[in-house]
């Protein structure tokens, strides 16, 4: 089943997710319909505060990446893989920072390049309720690096420079009203 995603400015997506049970019956269903609802929207990760849900969950699938020509072989086959972080815990980042521009389905229209580490290590469980102790590097890393974000309540317009900020300042109300054309269903705090 397809959800809806929230739009900036709810309160859900500014809250830390709280830890859940992988073997529930309401996470299996979830993370089934968290994909589904990826997929439509076309996005390469999904956390569950974008679908109003405050907990420790989200989903990745970067194959759209593995596509770009500019990637090593090694790189872009790592790339071809779907992944669920149940309770993901950061244990470090590190490494050169780069650039990446950055979108977010919960912030549509805007794409802005951020700054992190190339490297993030996470202690989470998968859908079978397995441990894993985890390091990732490059566009894996930054897809993860974003969604755990998403689970803390930090959205990659924090890091913007207050220039930037104060450039996005309508648009980011437009989202908020609901003033914008989406191809997938939202939720939008102040829509009249
Ligand atoms: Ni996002």
């Amino acid at each position: 089943m397809k959800l809806p995603i929230v739009a900036y400015g709810m309160p859900v997506l500014r809250k830390k997710g709280v830890d859940v049970d992988p073997e529930s019956e309401e996470i299996r269903k979830l993370i089934d319909d968290m994909f589904e609802t990826m997929y439509n929207a076309s996005g390469v990760g999904l956390a569950a505060p974008q679908v109003d849900k405050s907990y420790r969950l989200f989903v990745i699938d970067t194959t759209p990446f593995a596509d770009w020509d500019e990637l090593p072989e090694e790189e872009k086959e790592k790339l071809r893989t779907r992944k669920v972080f149940i309770n993901a815990r950061k244990i470090e980042e590190k490494g050169e920072e780069w650039d990446f521009e950055e979108g977010c389905l919960s912030i549509p229209g805007i794409n802005e390049k951020v700054r992190r580490k190339k490297q993030i290590t996470l202690e989470y469980l998968d859908e079978n309720g397995v441990k894993h102790v985890e390091t990732f590097d490059g566009l894996m890393a930054r897809v993860i690096q974003h969604e755990y974000d998403h689970i803390e309540g930090i959205l990659f317009t924090d890091y913007l420079s207050p220039l930037k900020k104060r450039l996005l300042k309508r648009k980011l109300e437009k989202i908020s009203k609901g003033e914008i054309d989406v191809p997938y269903k939202m939720k939008f705090p102040r829509r009249k």
